[in-house]
Order: C-alpha cells, then sequence, then structure tokens
C-alpha cells in the first residue's frame, strides 16, 4: 500500500510544479496556443493539388492588371506578412488609405480586413484589393473604404489570362478535378484560402509558458502580461490571435489624434451604416507584432513602444509609465512565433497568347 502513495506524492508534487504560478491561473482562459498544425477551413478540405496551386497565385503577380502586383508584395511572408506601408506606395490611396494587416494566423480572425467586411480568407481574396488596388481610390468616395466597384472586370480579365496559361489549366484540373470548367474566381479564392490557412505561427515563447513552460518568458514579460491583463488590454486583444475577434472604436477613451486616426476614414461605419461604429476597427491580432511595423490601420507609428503608449491613452484613459510600457512592449515580443518556412513556387510560364500587362 505504500508505493502508490510514495507515487501518487510524487506526481502531485510534480504536477504542482507546473501549476504553481499564479499569474497562468489568472490568465489562462484568456489566450489560446497557436496550433502546431494549419486548422482545416470548414467545407474546404486541403489537398495537396489545391494548396499548392494557393500557393502559385499567393506568388503570382499575373493576377494583377499591370503583372506586377501578387499578394506577397504587400503581404511579404518574409517580413512577418504584411510588409508594405504607405511609406514606400506613391499614394495612401493605392493601399485603401490603410495597412496591409498580416496573413499569418489571418485564419484565426473572427473576420478579415480592418473593418471587418469580408467574412472568411475566401470572400477577403474575391473582394482583394490586389486585382486592382487603383480601383480601390476611384470607388473610395468620401470617407469610405469600399470593395473597388470594377472588381467583375478585373476577375473576368484574371480568369481570361488564368485560362491562358497551360499550366494553370493543368493545376486548377488538378485542384478541382469534379468541376468541368474549374477556373473561376472562386476556385481562386478557394486556392488561396487553402495556402494562406497554412501560414500559422506556432511555438511563441507566449504559447510555450501557457503550455507550462515557466522559463519561457522572462521575469519582465511576465511582468508585462500581469500589467496586459490588469490594466485591461486584454479586454479587446484576447483569445487564440490576441486579437481578431471583436470590434472596437479606436479612442474609446480619448481621440488618439488624426495623425493616428485619419478623420477620413470611418472604419466600420462604412459597412453598417450605423453612428455607433464610427471609427470602429476590428481589433487587430498582437501575433508576431514585432515583426510587422508600422502600427494602427493609419501605419503612423514604427515603435512598437510609442503603440502601446497609444493604447493605454486612446482606450484606457491610462497613461502608463515608461517602465510599464517597456514591460508590455517586451511581453508582446514573446508573441512570435515560428514563421512559416516557404518554399517558393515555380510559376507556369507564359506563352504567346498569353494576354500582355496592362498598365
Ligand atoms: C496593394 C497591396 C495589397 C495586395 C496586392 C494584397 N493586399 Fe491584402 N490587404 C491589403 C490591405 C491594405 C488590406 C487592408 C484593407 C482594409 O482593411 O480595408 C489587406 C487585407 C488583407 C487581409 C485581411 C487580414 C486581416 O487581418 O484583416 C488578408 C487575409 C489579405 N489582405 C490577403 C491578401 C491576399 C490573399 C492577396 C492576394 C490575392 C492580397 N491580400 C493582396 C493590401 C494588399
Ligand atoms: C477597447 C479595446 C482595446 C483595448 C482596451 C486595447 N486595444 Fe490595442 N487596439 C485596439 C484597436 C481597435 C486597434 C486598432 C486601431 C487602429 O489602427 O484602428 C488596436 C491596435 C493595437 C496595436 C497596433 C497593432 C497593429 O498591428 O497595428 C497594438 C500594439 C495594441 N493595440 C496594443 C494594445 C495594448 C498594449 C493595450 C493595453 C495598454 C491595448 N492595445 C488596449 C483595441 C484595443
Amino acid at each position: 500500500m505504500r508505493l502508490p502513495m510514495i507515487v501518487c506524492l510524487a506526481f502531485l508534487m510534480a504536477g504542482a510544479s507546473a501549476m504553481a504560478d499564479p499569474l497562468r491561473d489568472q490568465v489562462k482562459s484568456l489566450f489560446e496556443p497557436i496550433p502546431e498544425t494549419p486548422p482545416a477551413l470548414p467545407r474546404e478540405p486541403a489537398t495537396p493539388e489545391k494548396l499548392a496551386l494557393g500557393k502559385m497565385l499567393y506568388f503570382d503577380p499575373r493576377l494583377s492588371e499591370n503583372h506586377e502586383i501578387s499578394c506577397s508584395t504587400c503581404h511579404n511572408i518574409s517580413m512577418g506578412g504584411g510588409g508594405l506601408s504607405e511609406s514606400v506606395v506613391q499614394h495612401r490611396e493605392q493601399l485603401g488609405g490603410r495597412k496591409p494587416p498580416t496573413v499569418l494566423n489571418a485564419v484565426f480572425n473572427k473576420w478579415q480586413f480592418w473593418d471587418g467586411r469580408a467574412a472568411d480568407l475566401k470572400e477577403q481574396v474575391m473582394n482583394s484589393v490586389m486585382v486592382n488596388p487603383r480601383a480601390l481610390l476611384k470607388a473610395r468616395g468620401g470617407p469610405t473604404v469600399i470593395n473597388p466597384a470594377e472588381m467583375e472586370t478585373t476577375k473576368q480579365h484574371a480568369v481570361e489570362r488564368l485560362k491562358a496559361i497551360p499550366g494553370y489549366v493543368e493545376a486548377f484540373k488538378k485542384a478541382f478535378p469534379a468541376e468541368a470548367d474549374p477556373i473561376v474566381y472562386d476556385n481562386v479564392g478557394r486556392a488561396i484560402a487553402v495556402f494562406e490557412a497554412t501560414l500559422i505561427t506556432p511555438d511563441a515563447p507566449f504559447d510555450r509558458w501557457l503550455r507550462g513552460d515557466d522559463r519561457a518568458l522572462t521575469e519582465k514579460q511576465k511582468q508585462g502580461l500581469a500589467i496586459f491583463v490588469d490594466k485591461g488590454c486584454s479586454n479587446c486583444h484576447n483569445g487564440i490571435n490576441i486579437g481578431g475577434g471583436i470590434y472596437a472604436r479606436f479612442g474609446v477613451v480619448q481621440n488618439p489624434g488624426s495623425e493616428f486616426l485619419p478623420p477620413d476614414d470611418w472604419g466600420r461605419f462604412a459597412i453598417t451604416k450605423n453612428l455607433s461604429d464610427k471609427y470602429v476597427f476590428k481589433v487587430p491580432s498582437l501575433r508576431n507584432v514585432e515583426l510587422t511595423a508600422p502600427y494602427f490601420h493609419s501605419d503612423h507609428t514604427w515603435d512598437l513602444k510609442q503603440a502601446v503608449s497609444v493604447m493605454g491613452e486612446a482606450q484606457l484613459g491610462q497613461q502608463l509609465s515608461e517602465s510599464e510600457i517597456d514591460s508590455v512592449t517586451q511581453f508582446l515580443k514573446s508573441l512570435t512565433g515560428r514563421q512559416p518556412e516557404v518554399v517558393l513556387p515555380i510559376l507556369p510560364p507564359s506563352v504567346a497568347a498569353t494576354p500582355r500587362p496592362q498598365p
């Protein structure tokens, strides 16, 4: 009878060391680690053929009118899945006045775009600014960002071009074997979504700590996490993506100023026409945030500490001290996960009959 008692005691003690962190107990219901394997998309099984096609399309600039811009131009996987900022495009309007949010872990967002106007990754591609970013400028009448009006024709162009590239005819057939005419824009969206769902970043120090590895966070990062939760950052930035799950007004307590919140972008109001949605945006994910400067939809600071400080004032009415800002920033750096390793696809070549780029 004595042996089981000892085993039992040893078990309890081993368990105790992983349980002994009151901070973890306090926060573990608020957050969730990124899984090791990509999630399955609802009703969209990921076959190797669909995945390969989606990856090619993601990197193919021939989806754009001028054959210059691919998804990867604005969502560079080598740079945290974002990367193109308004300072490198000539006109802010080319991006609809907004910073490209990262595609990494986007599959875990409840909606896509800063204003949530796309329900999922496929719908995002269907409304993508990629096909003709300049159309956004034309379509933007006043303080709203809407989907490009000319999408129908440009979708057609994209499909015409793909049909005139023999390698794609093959690739679409393999990816959608049950369909008689698989090269349709809907399938472009489906394939790209399947590829994007693989762009996840597991194993961040914070996730390892959540799972019980006490040493994965530094003391300073733990202090930062405690501040993040106690001050109320986690009221908005929570869940698996530390954001991406709710909408909130930018400037709930205090207007952050036109530099950060340009008065002509009314956020979700453009979609719902609800006055209470003025300046309301999707709360962005903070995963990999150290890799995705500049910050805010307005693209307006390259300094993560400043972003933290602005948040404290605008969203919580709190002036955080230098040392609090520093700890929170250190904590945010623990959200950087293992970046996806993507082997660049070899794209099927254009042939004589493939339509040429258009200005
Ligand atoms: C010219 C730059 C540009 C190109 C090219 C581009 N995007 Fe974007 N993307 C943006 C901008 C800007 C936004 C935010 C727009 C908004 O919220 O109104 C965005 C938003 C997104 C989002 C939403 C993420 C989130 O967290 O809300 C996803 C996903 C995305 N793009 C994927 C793609 C894919 C896939 C392609 C290629 C088919 C693509 N993008 C091409 C600039 C670009
Ligand atoms: C009331 C909800 C809310 C609270 C509380 C809140 N945030 Fe935010 N956070 C947002 C929204 C909304 C945005 C997007 C603002 C924009 O650009 O339109 C944002 C943006 C950010 C960004 C920029 C991310 C990027 O990719 O551009 C960081 C960093 C951030 N928050 C950190 C924090 C920290 C740290 C706290 C606590 C001090 C906090 N937030 C509190 C809603 C909130």
